[in-house]
């Protein structure tokens, strides 16, 4: 019986184990390694009320543990009371006193951190003006918009050293949706017509990974974000080479459009998701019906781009009449 319930539960455990090795950055009972100033106060917060809630667990179930030894019945009859202990002045002030001051310590703490967290300082030598960064929450997908014009989806590109100021905001017709990239700490909410920041400054390169972490909808669960965090010149010369490709029509724009808002729906060859196939559909093949669906929506979809300019469609529109505006009877002869 014993073996058949210990068999049942490692069956029930195995999906959690074999996720495991999945998590890139597995930390174990702490959070994923900080990236931003920010992240690193909430990541000493954390370890140090963890310090303190272990410190207590072994308190108590170690005084448990010795109360039941110690004080055990050793054949006493069940009738007979045990000794009577009434009141202990010192013990008792001790554990009032030590409960306030352990909070009073994690109050202190969390004040002396939070400037940081809410408001952090340029590393020395980075730019000192902060880079605003307009962040559109939308069913689902991120649209990411810089100082200089230039577009981005799903992927935040930001200067490491450097004060970013995150303009988090979602469009009016759209629903509450919240931008989380653990790397950077705490979440915070895309709430359609109100605009919410998040300053940050992040400390290492990379590509950290993120979740919109608020249901919204259908296809919630795909609507990742990534972060990408260069060097200062790297990312100043990513931003204007990026802005001659924009205002030359000849981007990524067009492709990252479709990927992050259009490809979650309906497949990233048009073949049809949650969202119908659409792969050789006429529409795709006229500049104003679509320009009509993507701003206004249409029967279950909902309006996905209201707020694109002509750019971006104009981007959108070349890279599906490119790709998959085929009419089927047509796509099928090649290759
Ligand atoms: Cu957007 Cu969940």
């Amino acid at each position: 019986m014993g073996r058949k319930r210990l068999a049942l539960g490692s069956l029930l455990l195995q999906p959690a184990l074999a996720a495991q090795p999945a998590a890139a950055d597995d930390t174990g009972l702490a959070p994923v390694d900080p990236v931003s100033t920010g992240a690193e106060g909430i990541a000493d917060t954390y370890f140090l009320i963890l310090g303190f809630a272990a410190f207590i667990f072994l308190l108590v179930t170690g005084s448990l543990l010795l109360f039941v030894a110690r004080y055990r019945s050793r054949g006493r009859p069940r009738d007979v009371e045990g000794p009577q202990i009434i009141g202990h002045t010192r013990l008792e002030l001790a554990w009032t006193a030590l409960p306030v001051l352990i909070l009073a310590v994690v109050a202190g703490f969390v004040f002396y951190k939070l400037g940081g967290i809410d408001d952090p300082a340029p590393a020395a030598g980075a730019t000192a003006d902060e880079l605003e960064i307009a962040v559109d929450g939308h069913r689902f997908y991120w649209q990411f918009e810089y100082p200089n014009g230039v577009i981005t989806l799903d992927r935040l590109r930001v200067p490491a050293g450097r004060v970013v100021d995150l303009e988090i905001t979602a469009t009016k017709s759209d629903v509450v949706h919240s931008w989380w990239i653990p790397a950077l700490g705490g979440k915070k909410d895309a709430v359609p017509g109100e605009t919410n920041h998040l300053k940050f400054r992040a400390t290492r390169t990379g590509t950290y990974e993120g979740q919109c972490a608020e249901f919204c909808g259908v296809q919630h669960a795909a609507m990742g974000a990534s972060m990408e965090v260069l060097s200062e010149d790297d990312f100043e010369s990513w931003l204007s080479a990026e802005a001659s490709a924009q205002g030359a029509g000849r981007s990524v724009l067009g492709q990252e459009t479709y990927a992050a808002a259009c490809s979650k729906c309906h497949g990233l060859a048009g073949e049809g998701l949650v969202g119908p196939p659409i792969a050789g559909n006429s529409v795709l093949r006229d500049r104003e019906g679509l320009e009509e669906i993507v701003r206004n929506g249409r029967g279950e979809m909902p309006a996905i781009g209201p707020q694109w300019d002509d750019r971006q469609i104009d981007a959108l529109f070349r890279y599906v009449g490119r790709e998959l505006g085929q009419p089927a009877d047509q796509a099928g002869g090649e290759s």
